[in-house]
């Protein structure tokens, strides 16, 4: 797993790393610069210093085996006089100036001059300076070094005090009862932690409303289903006490009309869960003109029975880009509202047409319309004109959830349904795309 606190760790440690070796670098090269300068003069100074005048036997060396400055003085004949250490590995020549000699022991800087009656080479193994600078280098960066383990413990702990805000973040939220959904608090946290929690109360608010509807949906749906249920409960009894066939008969037609009404608000309501917004399908293009025939047809029966005239009136080719299914389901409420409160010898009329480039679907009836101030409601879960005290006498059984169904599945498909006069009197409504 990626930790944020091992990931700093292991990088401002890597980088400080670097830093060091590249300081370390540079101060090696900065000091062998000066340590050449330096003992270039010494060799200098020390040629200028040595005896000019000939030397009258050749000397014997006094080689004590530490080669730190190696001296050579030859006479005018190229005599060599003196040799300070015979063992060095250096070539008996001698040379005017500085130059450096490549030698199997490694590289020494030599100087050779003329002084007086004698020509003198002062020879410095390389290696001596090299060492020199290294340990100038290694002097400045260990205490840096010893320093680095100290970093990484204060590094480790600084990270883990600001990461302490998520921690308690995360006791918060484990330590929650399934429904407290109420935002945590984001006073205090550090400004990279609080987007994180307000995305998350944001979400906790909408938990919070699908829970809410979702409850008050189940309560509703208790409520509405005991009804019909005492009705179909009743009536049973009525059936059994029956005296006769022609009571029973009629009490078993009660019943079954009863059963239709709990059966059809079983599956209003099974339609209204289907359409919470995380139920709908993949989107695909949808031919309103073929869907609307249908939805016409499969009704054109029903409609017959009730003695309602039902056809299309007009129809453009259109199409929407939607989940056809339950575009079916509301113009199936649609059109059985029409159908269903408008009386025999009415008419419904359906058209499809394609108004700025966008398809308008409307259903007019000749039924009673509802009155303008009811439209807003009407929209309501188990909102019924007329219902309310006198809910009983609603002479045409509904469930009230057909245009609830129908305001749900119009938002998810990007449609507007509004409600107005039709010109044949009743109730005209308009699905906008
Ligand atoms: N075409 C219409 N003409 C007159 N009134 C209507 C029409 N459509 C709906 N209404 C009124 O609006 C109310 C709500 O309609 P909705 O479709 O939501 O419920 P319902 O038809 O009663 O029950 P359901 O459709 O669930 O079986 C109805 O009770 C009815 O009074
Ligand atoms: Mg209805």
């Amino acid at each position: 797993m990626r930790s944020i606190r091992r990931q700093l760790l292991f990088w401002l440690l890597a980088i400080v790393l670097l830093g060091v070796g590249l300081a370390g670098w540079l101060i090696y090269r900065q000091a062998l610069a000066e340590a050449n300068e330096l003992f270039d003069y010494q060799l200098q100074e020390i040629a200028a210093a040595l005896p000019a005048q000939p030397f009258s036997q050749v000397l014997g060396s006094r080689d004590t085996g530490d080669e730190g400055i190696v001296l050579q003085i030859w006479n005018r004949n190229g005599v060599l006089m003196y040799y300070s250490h015979p063992r060095a590995p250096l070539a008996p020549r001698a040379e005017i100036g500085f130059s450096t000699e490549h030698t199997e022991r490694g590289d020494w800087r030599v100087y050779g001059a003329i002084v007086g009656d004698n020509v003198v080479q002062l020879a410095q193994p390389v290696s001596l300076r090299n060492r020199l600078a290294a340990n100038v280098a290694w002097r400045t960066i260990w205490p840096l070094l010893v320093l680095l383990p100290l970093l990484g413990i204060a590094v480790w702990v600084v990270v883990g005090r600001g990461l302490a805000p998520l921690r308690r973040v995360t006791r918060a939220l484990e330590a929650r009862h399934p429904e407290a959904l109420d935002p945590l608090p984001v006073t205090g946290l550090p400004l990279e932690v609080q987007p994180l929690v307000q995305a998350l109360n944001g979400l906790l608010e909408r938990l919070a409303s699908v829970l809410e509807t979702q409850k008050a949906f189940v309560a509703d749906a208790a409520h509405e289903l005991r009804t019909p249920l005492a009705a179909v409960q009743i009536q049973a009894q009525l059936v059994a006490r029956a005296h006769d066939d022609v009571t029973r008969s009629e009490a078993l037609t009660d019943l079954q009309a009863g059963v239709a009404r709990a059966t059809r608000l079983v599956g209003q309501l099974l339609a209204l869960a289907r359409s919470e917004p995380d139920q709908h399908g993949v989107p695909q293009r949808v031919e309103l003109q073929p869907l609307l025939g249908e939805c016409v047809a499969a009704c054109a029966s029903l409609a017959e029975a009730r003695g309602v005239d039902l056809g299309i009136e007009a129809s453009e080719a259109a199409s929407v880009t939607g989940d056809a299914e339950a575009l079916r389901v509301m113009f199936n409420n649609l059109l059985d509202n029409a159908t269903k409160y408008t009386p025999a010898g009415g008419r419904v009329d359906v058209s499809l047409q394609v108004e700025a480039g966008h398809p308008v679907v409307r259903i007019d009836d000749s039924g009673p319309g509802i009155a303008p101030a009811e439209r807003g409601r009407v929209f309501d879960r188990f909102y019924r004109v007329g219902a309310g005290a006198n809910r009983e006498r609603t002479d045409i059984a509904g469930s009230g959830l057909g245009l609830a169904i129908v305001r749900r599945i119009a938002g998810q498909q990007g449609a507007q349904v509004t409600l107005d006069d039709a010109p044949a009197g009743g109730l005209r409504v308009t699905v906008r795309f």
